[in-house]
């Protein structure tokens, strides 16, 4: 038993989500998240919106609202999709609340305290026709490093490295097209390069994380550079320094205070739960551990900003310094990155309307059935191709076909023939080496789902499945009706329906909304798979009130075989997983934009 904090990206509140991002951050953190706690480790998952930076000011702008407008409505969105998921956060917050700001204020002085942030001056980029700062990311040109045409201000796509925007060759903007003009702004920077040497010995010490990851990590760490951590903008954190706190004009860069979102969501949750101290376990005990969830455009913000900010404030860098108020910091244990999803071959593009949004998607088909396709099929370690029909053939032919049918064949024959569990008598080598494939699913699942290998996992899961299946045509129970037989029956169908319950539970972190039901149809009562619900809640420090995603996941079945009482009273099954119709996929094809 031990603490094990799930970090979770925090998704952008400047539009509704789409399948692609919930499917590298949200259901693999949900799915380890729920394993860990049944199999009795204390889980801190948390995350939340992150609301500031340009996309939000520009969106806000071109629609005539305030940013915090704008945030307010797709936090909300967030939050519910996120809900109908079944995301077990044990807090789901935003970058907006006055803890939030407190806890990056603090990190920022901290930082600074100890010499790691220092002041520059620097070139801005400005709209000669207005006069407002340009955003870098709204400056495109050509990557000075390999020539592409469209490099941003801020990256360039086609190298993937990071840029200035005074270093493009011909420099226009994206919002009209004219030439920036470059001004002496002053700002401030991390000093990256301080940190090189312990970020080279943490990676180092690092195992079992997935190669492609800690190769990218660290070759990250071959040219760091002093990298800019405020912005010319309106809409953010504001820079807690004497002369600076005050300014409307500058605030913190928006990936400076997203990342510290994952320590000031820990404070907020402890906060809230009576103990404010009770974060300091996840964060500041030895052996705990700490996992961070995202799609691999994150990575260099938690493999090299984040734990230098940690490293930092806890006085750990090559200019030393002491822990700030808070004290010193773990590292994280591992970032756990996924690949790239892509919809029926091309990128996700909201503007192309190549998406299928979260929301659309759990109006039409069951939270579980997507669930189950990422999990099985999703961009866990190569990037992967969303299609609609592998979608409705893995719904239909894995998830009904195959787990649909096992627990709705051996429920409705045991109802109907017994009314209740049926007992075992004598059991044959057959029934014995069923039940011990199903109980050696529990290490196999949970050492795959603890290395964060969730495809092999729900695989070895439905493999169980499967041996369950052909077990029932083999023992063909359905013969066995005459009254000499009916005991022998009795045995078949209480050993199919302990593997079903079996498999039930080894399936709970994939589908725990179906997990539920079969629990209930089985003649369970209780909570069986706890569901994260929203609180509106006052915000601690006298800020405006917003929605939370919480939940008590206390509750709930542990890692484990669960013997089956015979006589338990049963009841012909609703089927729990729905079958789709091939036309579906005409249909969404069509939705799609081309
Ligand atoms: N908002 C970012 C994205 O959607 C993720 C932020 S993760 C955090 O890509 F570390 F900043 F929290
Ligand atoms: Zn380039």
């Amino acid at each position: 038993m031990s603490h094990v904090l799930a970090a979770v990206a925090w998704p952008y509140a400047n539009g509704p989500r789409h399948i692609g991002h919930v499917s590298g951050f949200g259901v693999p953190s949900d799915v380890f998240s729920r394993y860990m706690r049944m199999a009795g480790h204390d889980v801190l998952m948390v995350s939340g919106t992150d609301e500031h930076g340009t996309p939000i000011q520009v969106q806000a702008d071109a629609e005539g609202v305030t940013a915090r407008e704008l945030a307010d409505r797709y936090n909300r969105v967030i939050v519910e999709d996120l809900r109908g998921l079944g995301l077990s956060y044990d807090l789901f917050t935003r970058t907006t609340t006055r803890n939030h700001y407190a806890v990056v204020q603090e990190l920022f002085s901290g930082l600074h305290e100890n010499g790691y942030i220092v002041a520059k001056t620097t070139l801005g980029a400005i709209s000669p026709s207005t006069g407002r700062t340009l955003p870098d990311r709204y400056i495109e040109g050509t990557c000075p490093i390999c020539g592409y045409a469209s490099a941003r201000g801020d990256q360039c796509d086609n190298c993937g490295n990071q840029l200035d925007p005074e270093q493009l060759v011909n420099p226009r903007s994206k919002i009209n097209g004219e030439v920036p003009e470059f001004v002496e702004t002053e700002h401030f920077f991390l000093d990256l390069p301080a940190f090189a040497e312990a970020l080279g010995k943490w990676l180092d010490a690092r195992e079992g994380w997935r190669p492609n990851v800690l190769k990218f990590s660290k070759n990250l760490l071959e040219d760091l550079q002093p990298r800019a951590i405020t912005r010319d903008l309106e809409w953010g954190v504001p820079i807690p320094l004497e002369g600076w706190r005050d300014r409307t004009d500058k605030r913190i860069y928006v990936w400076f205070d997203a990342v510290i979102g994952y320590l000031s969501a820990s404070i907020e949750w402890a906060r809230r739960s009576g103990d404010p101290d009770a974060w300091r376990q996840w964060w500041q005990d030895a052996d705990s551990r700490g996992y961070y969830f995202m799609g691999k455009d994150n990575i260099v913000f938690h493999s090299v900003i984040w734990p230098s900010l940690l490293l930092g404030y806890s006085g750990e860098g090559d200019k030393g310094g002491k822990p700030g108020s808070l004290g010193a910091l773990n590292l994280p244990t591992e970032v756990v990155s996924s690949e790239y999803l892509t919809m029926e071959g091309r990128k996700f593009s909201s503007s192309r309307r190549v998406v299928i949004y979260v929301r659309d998607f759990l109006e039409r088909y069951d939270a579980d059935a997507l669930r189950y396709f990422i999990a099985a099929a999703g961009p866990e370690s190569n990037d992967t191709d969303f299609t609609w029909a592998e979608f409705v053939r893995r719904n239909n032919d894995e998830l009904v076909a195959g787990w649909g049918n096992l627990v709705n064949r051996s429920i409705s024959m045991a109802a109907k023939n017994f009314g209740a569990i049926p007992e075992a008598l004598d059991l044959t080598d057959e029934d014995r080496a069923l039940l011990e494939v199903s109980k050696a699913g529990f290490a196999t699942v949970g050492e795959l789902i603890g290395k964060h290998r969730q495809k092999a996992a729900i695989g070895e899961a439905m493999r169980v499945v499967a041996e369950a299946n052909k077990y029932l045509s083999d023992q063909a129970p359905w013969k066995l009706k005459d009254e000499a037989s009916k005991p022998r029956m009795g045995t078949v169908l209480h050993v199919a329906l302990q593997v079903v319950s079996d498999a039930n539970t080894l399936l709970t972190p994939f589908l725990p909304h179906s997990a539920q039901k079969v629990f209930e149809l089985l003649g369970g009562t209780g909570v069986h798979a706890p569901m994260p619900s929203i609180e509106e809640v006052d915000d601690l420090d006298g800020g405006p009130a917003y929605p939370v995603l919480t939940g008590d996941y206390t509750v709930g079945a542990k890692w484990g075989p669960v013997e089956l009482v015979a006589g338990t009273p049963l009841a012909a099954p609703k089927p729990v997983f729905r079958k789709l119709d091939p036309s579906v996929i005409e249909e969404e094809l069509e939705r799609l934009g081309s």
